[in-house]
């Protein structure tokens, strides 16, 4: 990796529109949660020598893999604590890779031996994104409640109704996922849900066509239409995909592309592989995401830079590709107008296609 390409992106100012909450704790942070866990319960067992181990266990393997870490982090985050703390720190560590604005995506546990409620949850969560409003992190958050695929549908419109609920109260809370393991049941069973989520005003960002032969839950789901579409690896393969690749070009929905999460899973074996090229060249709207930064051990500056180095891409139009994310967030034109005049500012000062002096210059390429 060129350096200066690394460089650029640490220094331009990003959105964050696809991350997972769990799947965004570093491993620092999962150190700490392990500690709270086995302070408040000595007779829990997983050491942190087996924790590395299942940890290291996962990288670079596949799908199922990475579904049996989320298990083991839910372990360890499964108070409302272990929450507060996880989302203080994710928060942070986004803000200090210079990501501006993060829409944030969790689901609400309920964990009966803690006390944790899918509500207390929420409000863990919620608690640490307005201390981090009120600290000078510079960085503005909003969360979305998600749904994992794997949950009943009258569990799931439970969640559509603490939604509304903490979007009325809040106005943190603008939106849902739907998300979990693609490959368990079937997606479109939550229409009905999500149709109740999108006329109560909730924005919905559903992960759709994440694995191959996924059109017949797709196409339902596709019509709805979705706010925005999480990977979308296949839609334009296969059976149906000139219907799937019709319906997202008729609605434009937005494309969140998670580079390295889609290398890790393997669903797609090298960068210049990705769905990236084919949306682009149609000047198709995608956005540059994480998913799950700890899991995946990535920063939304090294996604943008590997994306940078395979698709050949200029300073400019990597700084395009971040300004016009700006458009598919979920909050409200206010915030948008003032990412808008934030990215300006940064135009202004950091011209594309500066040399080294210019980034040499710059204080500290991290936290600009
Ligand atoms: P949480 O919702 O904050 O607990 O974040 C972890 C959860 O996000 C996982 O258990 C999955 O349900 C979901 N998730 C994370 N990454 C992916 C992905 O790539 N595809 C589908 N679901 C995902
Ligand atoms: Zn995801």
């Amino acid at each position: 990796m060129e350096r200066n390409v690394l460089n650029y992106c640490r220094i331009l100012p990003k959105v964050e529109l696809h991350a997972h909450l769990s799947g965004s704790i570093s491993e620092k942070t999962m150190i700490k949660l392990i500690k709270l866990k086995t302070d408040k319960n000595p007779d829990w067992q997983l050491s942190h020598a087996d924790w590395q181990f299942h940890l290291k266990a996962v990288k670079g393997k596949s799908l199922e893999d990475v579904f049996l870490i989320f298990q083991l982090i839910q372990e360890i985050s499964d108070s409302e604590e272990a929450a507060y703390v996880a989302c203080k720190d994710v928060i942070s560590e986004f803000a200090a890779d210079n990501v501006k604005y993060l829409e944030l995506r969790t689901t609400p546990r309920c964990i009966p031996k803690t006390g944790m409620t899918r509500r207390s949850y929420i409000e863990s969560v919620l608690r640490a994104i307005s201390e981090c409003h009120s600290s000078d992190l510079g960085i503005e958050i909003r969360l979305l409640l998600a749904i994992d695929r794997r949950t009943s549908v009258k569990d799931a419109m439970e969640i559509v109704e603490l939604a509304v609920e903490f979007m009325m109260k809040s106005g943190l809370v603008v939106g849902l996922d739907l998300s979990g393991d693609p490959t368990v049941n079937d997606a479109s069973d939550f229409l009905p849900v999500l149709i109740k989520a999108k006329s109560a005003g909730l924005r919905l960002a559903l992960h759709l066509a994440e694995v191959p032969d996924k059109a017949q839950e797709t196409l339902p789901l596709l019509e709805l239409p979705p706010d925005r579409l999480g990977h979308g690896t296949f839609l334009h393969k296969g059976d149906q995909s000139e219907n799937m690749v019709g319906l997202v070009k008729k609605h434009k929905v937005p494309i969140e592309i998670c580079v390295t999460s889609n290398l890790i899973t393997s669903t797609v074996s090298k960068v210049e592989d990705l769905h990236f090229q084919y949306w682009y060249d149609r000047k198709h709207p995608v956005i540059i995401c994480t998913d799950d930064k700890g899991v995946f051990s990535c920063s939304l500056s090294e996604e943008f830079a590997l994306i940078a180095e395979a698709f050949k891409l200029s300073e400019q139009q990597l700084y395009d590709l971040s300004y016009d994310a700006i458009d598919y967030i979920f909050a409200g034109d206010d915030i948008k107008n003032k990412l808008q005049n934030e990215w300006k500012v940064f135009h202004s000062r950091h011209s594309p296609e500066f040399g080294d002096e210019c980034l040499q210059s710059a204080p500290d390429a991290k936290s600009e």
